[in-house]
């Protein structure tokens, strides 16, 4: 019994992920993680996640800061660290702890990454790591009379010799560290880094770990996703956010504008944060999006959450045949989506029928709030045009609520000859839908 319940799970587990692992392999993300993080007695299992991401051909650039290696080695020197505005001033004797610091902290995630994935049946497998001068920096200069020496700002990224690392199947490794073309060192932030990376690799994903923090609304409920605006209001608004989330919200803000699609803001102390997240549809962490208001276009994994928002009250209204979230999953390739402001508003689905030349419209959706102004209209059009681009020559609708419209935009009343033998064997009688079809020029 415990057997079998164990194997349900890994069942269910493994077809919940497939369509993420499917979506995301060849992408490619960046992740940031504090010194902190290096520090932690679970941080081989951290990177354990991270060498299974790579093992799963995703292309990853990492970014390590170094802050409490920084300060510890500071303090062992007598050296006090001086800040203005925020910011840390790095002198001569501060920039030597540094590079200490930085550099050990870099060795010892090089040396973890080496391990690969012990103590799986993928141990053998060999993960690459490459580290170098990718980041060219300027000095901050003197701001306000103030004189930051070392500490200096990203000026360039090297994205054509990233990309030929990760595409030779390696994992980018960055230290906050930047390098000027006069031979200089500076002192950089780990985030500025990682953000000016994505941007210059137009990544996939920024995903930023934290330690232990979460952005919550006013109810302290998490705040699963946010466009930019909403990202914006928070950092304009009078709550008062933790320096970590104001710092990590401004890079999101920034990677988006650059047109990085996805930042994650995450908590990388729960145990497999990293996995939830990416690979679960609900995740753990807060998604900013870089969307643009309005938008029709294919659906991609990361809907999935929103298009059963929006078809879960109209299946439960029996207007829509009920679809199981793993189904879903499975399927979302079939969907368009209209998406506004990061809400999907309006859904369809065209489904291939038994013979080549037919296929199902279904799920048709628009959300209450956003009907009659030609949405449906925009959908329709835009599934014929993928229909008849696949050689369609039929296109069949299955509705109880809807008759009238699809009739209008030229739909015929037909039978159940005209379904999918998958569709037909399915027909369920008691909700009577009727059969319409349109021919497709
Ligand atoms: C049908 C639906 C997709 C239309 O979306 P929409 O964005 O409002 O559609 P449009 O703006 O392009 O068209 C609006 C027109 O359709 C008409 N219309 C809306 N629902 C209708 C229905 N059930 N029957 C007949 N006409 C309908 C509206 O009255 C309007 O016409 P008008 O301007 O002449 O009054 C939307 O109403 C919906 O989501 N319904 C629930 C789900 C559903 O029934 N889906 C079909 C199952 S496959």
């Amino acid at each position: 019994m415990k057997s079998n319940e164990h194997n349900r799970q890994f069942i269910d587990g493994f077809r919940h992920s497939a369509p993420y692992i499917h979506a995301h392999r060849g992408r490619t993300f960046v992740l940031v993680f504090g010194g902190e993080a290096v520090e932690d007695a679970h941080f081989p299992e951290l990177i354990h996640d991270i060498a299974l991401l790579h093992s799963l051909g995703i292309q990853l650039v990492l970014v390590h800061g170094a802050r409490p290696q920084i300060e510890r080695k500071l303090s062992a020197g007598g050296i006090e660290m001086e800040y203005a505005r925020g910011l840390r001033i790095t002198d001569d004797a501060a920039l030597v702890c540094v590079k200490e610091a930085a550099g050990s902290v870099r060795v010892e995630i090089e040396a973890l990454l080496s391990m690969g994935l012990a103590n799986t049946p993928m141990s053998g497998a060999r993960i690459g790591v490459s580290s170098g001068n990718f980041v060219t920096a300027r000095p901050l200069g003197v701001r306000d009379g103030i004189d930051y020496c070392h500490t200096g700002e990203v000026r360039r990224i090297d994205g054509a010799a990233i990309r030929q690392h990760l595409a030779d199947r390696r994992i980018v490794l960055l230290s906050p560290l930047g390098y000027s073309p006069t031979g200089e060192v500076f002192n950089l932030s780990a985030e500025e880094v990682a953000t000016a990376t994505a941007i210059e690799l137009q990544a996939d994903k920024l995903v930023l770990l934290n330690e232990g923090e979460k952005l919550r609304d006013g109810r302290r409920r998490l705040i699963a996703q946010l466009t930019i605006n909403e990202a914006q209001a928070l950092l304009d608004g009078r709550r008062q956010l933790s320096e970590t989330m104001h710092r990590q919200l401004h890079s999101a803000i920034q990677a988006c504008r650059g047109s990085v699609r996805r930042v994650h803001l995450l908590d990388r102390q729960q145990d497999g944060a990293l996995l939830l997240e990416l690979f679960t549809r609900d995740g753990l962490g807060s998604l900013i999006t870089a969307d643009p208001f309005e938008g029709l276009r294919d659906a991609t994994i990361d809907d999935v959450g929103g298009v059963l928002e929006l078809i879960t009250p109209l299946e439960q209204q029996g207007v829509l045949v009920r679809r199981s979230r793993e189904l879903l999953e499975m399927e979302i390739g079939h969907f368009l989506v209209i998406e506004r402001d990061g809400t999907i508003i309006a859904c369809a689905a065209l489904y291939p029928g038994d013979k080549r030349t037919q296929a199902e419209l279904a799920c048709l959706a628009v959300h209450d709030d956003y009907r009659n102004e030609g949405r449906g209209d925009a959908l329709l059009q835009a599934v014929e045009h993928r229909a008849v681009r696949n050689g369609i020559k039929q296109l069949v609708v299955l509705t109880t609520h809807t008759a009238h419209w699809f009739r209008e935009r030229g739909f015929l009343p037909g039978d159940l000859s005209h379904l999918p033998a998958r569709k037909k064997a399915l027909y369920n009688y008691q909700r009577n839908s009727k059969v319409f079809y349109k021919a497709l020029g």
